[in-house]
């Protein structure tokens, strides 16, 4: 390690605010990003604001996460009101009332019987949490021989050691994936040659499903806890479910007796439209679903798990006095973080959110789907209010060109996010029409300019 940096002399040196060197930046080039910075300093409604005092319009919900808008007063409000009232409470053997009031609340707006809620911070931790669920679940209901996990090619579960094993992101697993043993994969859904510029669900496709059939006769049903997949996948670069493929998975998972958990991270919370969760919107039912960014709109960190009552209760038995589940975190349904959750909520009903997703999806699927025929588009994907181009890749340069249209979409007063070589959309749901247009115009003419 080189000492240089280091040494006492060099921390006893005041830091300079604009210090960019300690903060190790997530999932980022640091060295490139520290050279030119590029810096939010606030942010309202759908736009943020830069350092050099430039307006940015969000057509990312920041990371997926800021449904409702920016700095909306119904949840700064809870929040400042909720830190001077009951900073924190203990989350294990004690309770305040919020968190109680949230669960309820997120539990009425999960499809079937997932009555159950447990609070994490992350999509990491809910995911990590779903899966422990499952192996334990199988284990209190006399079947312990089930501890393989199922996940697919090309899905996001997190960073957690359990969410990178069933994720299949190749950079993401690396150094780290086969770290939980016992797990495996279905083949991912993406093809262009059958399913390009589809609008919704592509037609082709369902059949990848039974190459679960295919797992359980290799390893035994006996020995399968759970199947866990993001009925869209977001980070791969926006994956639509084809037609019939969800059903078909619920159809073998119950016939085998294997949990299926529907990663809804970046789904949950009206982002497919007029439901809560996209398995509403495709009328099937997981039982487990994770959640996260959008249950408080970006603002506190706060992820959950709604589990269905089966589960729940086959923990409920023995002594009363016993822990049913040796799990949980320090700041498990933090005061804070209920209260903007509440909050969050009330903003989806009261402005009538989820609707608004599905009034606005055919204007914003015409818009995204303008773009076709644009220089290196060999795709578009929509559903709700996501959108995904995806473009292709300079040979050996992969992200390269997704990289360019980013920063220049930035330079142009648009955030964007990038995954490979696809732009992935999904801007908060008070998104105006003419907000829609201003995406794609800019983002045309970003396109029109790349190498
Ligand atoms: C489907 C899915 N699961 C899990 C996660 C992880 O969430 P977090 O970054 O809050 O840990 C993400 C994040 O984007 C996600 O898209």
């Amino acid at each position: 390690m080189p000492a240089s940096r280091s040494t006492a002399a060099h921390k006893h040196t005041e830091p300079a605010a604009n210090n960019l060197e300690a903060f190790w930046m997530p999932f980022s080039a640091n060295r490139q990003f520290k050279q030119k910075p590029r810096m939010f300093v606030s942010a309202k409604d759908m736009h943020f604001m830069t350092d050099d005092g430039r307006k940015v319009l969000d057509a990312t919900a920041g990371l997926w996460c800021c449904n409702i808008g920016h700095g909306r007063p119904k949840v700064v409000e809870a929040v400042s009101k909720q830190i001077q009232e009951l900073d924190y409470a203990p989350a294990f053997q004690m309770g305040h009332p919020k968190v109680f009031e949230l669960a309820s609340r997120v539990a009425t707006l999960m499809p079937g019987t997932l009555d159950h809620i447990f609070f994490t911070n992350s999509g990491s931790e809910s995911v990590d949490t779903a899966l422990k669920i499952a192996l334990a679940y199988h284990n209190v209901n006399g079947q312990g021989t089930r501890t393989r996990l199922i996940g697919r090619e090309r899905g996001y579960h997190g960073v957690g050691f359990g969410g990178i094993s069933v994720g299949g992101i190749p950079n993401n697993r690396r150094f780290f994936g086969s770290m939980l043993t016992g797990v495996d994969h279905l083949p991912h859904t993406h093809n262009l040659k059958e399913n390009a510029f589809t609008k919704g669900q592509p037609k082709w496709g369902a059949h990848l499903a039974e190459d679960l059939e295919r797992i359980v006769a290799l390893h035994g049903a006996e020995t399968i806890a759970a199947v866990i997949v993001e009925p869209i996948a977001g980070s791969t670069g926006v994956l639509m479910p084809p037609k019939g493929y969800l059903e078909k998975l619920r159809e073998i998972c119950t016939k085998h007796g294997i949990i299926l958990i529907f990663d809804e991270v970046i789904t949950a919370f009206g982002r497919v439209g007029n439901t809560c969760t996209a398995a509403e919107y495709y009328n099937v039912q997981p039982d487990i679903i994770t959640m996260a960014k959008g249950l408080t709109a970006g603002t506190i960190p706060m992820g959950a798990v709604a589990v269905d009552a089966k589960i729940y209760q086959a923990f409920m038995k023995g002594p009363g006095n016993a822990i049913e589940l040796f799990h949980g975190y320090t700041y498990s349904g933090h005061p804070v973080a209920a209260a903007a959750g509440l909050a969050t909520l009330d903003t989806y009903r009261e402005e009538g959110l989820f609707e608004r997703t599905k009034e606005l999806a055919p204007y914003w699927e015409n818009a995204v789907h303008s773009l076709k025929g644009l220089p290196h588009v060999i795709d578009i994907r929509n559903t709700g209010l996501i959108g995904a181009i995806e473009m292709e890749s300079i040979p050996g340069k992969v992200t390269a060109r997704a990289f360019e249209a980013f920063l220049k979409g930035f330079e142009k007063g648009l955030l964007i996010r990038t995954t490979g070589d696809t732009i992935a959309l999904s801007p908060p749901l008070i998104i105006s029409k003419s907000q829609i247009d201003e995406i794609f115009s800019t983002l045309s003419s970003v396109i029109k300019s790349l190498n």
